[in-house]
């Protein structure tokens, strides 16, 4: 995408970022490493998939995530503020848009996506390639090594070990099954899980 727009948006969203959970702006740069590698082998537009990344976690600048925080790894998607972060999110994201001069089109594709970048099925019946790499992009980051430091500093210490693993554990194989619809995405997904010991 347009490198100046790109410096813009990633400008805009980096003070918000690191104003939402801990690691939120590290996550956002590795969710859009992932993307550009889906990118070179599956069906997308990158100057939706790109943006929407940068913006798709800013609403958790706006949201109190104790609920989000303190409910078990298969309970986070019931919070409040799970749904809130995305709905603030759409919001802002619009704004910046706005501002960087993004053209209407697009601010409108973008803004849709990130309204619902956090229920999966519902991106995939959008049927939009590009809404589906930016699912596939963002739950990858579940998978790195990094994601387990991520959730620890974010958690807590004592986050995925003992019986909490174990339930999340479960809860991210199924995920592989549920998250991902790309053969890239796939495999991807399968190989990080694999070297961080999630089938140990
Ligand atoms: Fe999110």
């Amino acid at each position: 995408m347009d490198k100046a727009l790109e410096e813009s948006i990633k400008n805009s969203v980096k003070p918000l970022l690191e104003k939402a959970r801990d690691g939120d702006w590290e996550h956002t740069l590795r969710a859009i490493e992932y993307a550009r590698y889906l990118l070179q082998y599956e069906e997308g537009d990158e100057e939706i998939v790109i943006p929407t990344l940068y913006l798709h976690d800013i609403g958790w600048s706006r949201v109190n995530f104790d609920d989000f925080r303190e409910a078990s790894p298969d309970r986070k998607r019931e919070t409040p503020s799970l749904s809130l972060h995305m709905k603030y999110g759409a919001v802002l994201a619009g704004e910046i848009l706005r501002d960087v001069g993004c053209e209407p089109e697009k601010i409108r594709s973008i803004v849709s996506i990130i309204a619902i970048h956090d229920e999966p099925d519902k991106v995939f019946a959008m049927e939009n390639p590009s809404a589906t790499l930016i699912v596939e992009a963002d739950r990858m980051d579940r998978y790195g090594p990094e994601s387990i430091d991520r959730f620890r500093a974010m958690f807590g210490g004592n986050y995925l070990k003992g019986d909490q693993w174990q339930k999340a554990a479960v809860y991210l194989r199924e995920g592989l099954e549920l998250w991902f619809r790309t053969k890239t995405g796939k495999a991807l997904a399968e190989k990080l899980a694999r070297d961080t010991g999630l089938y140990d």
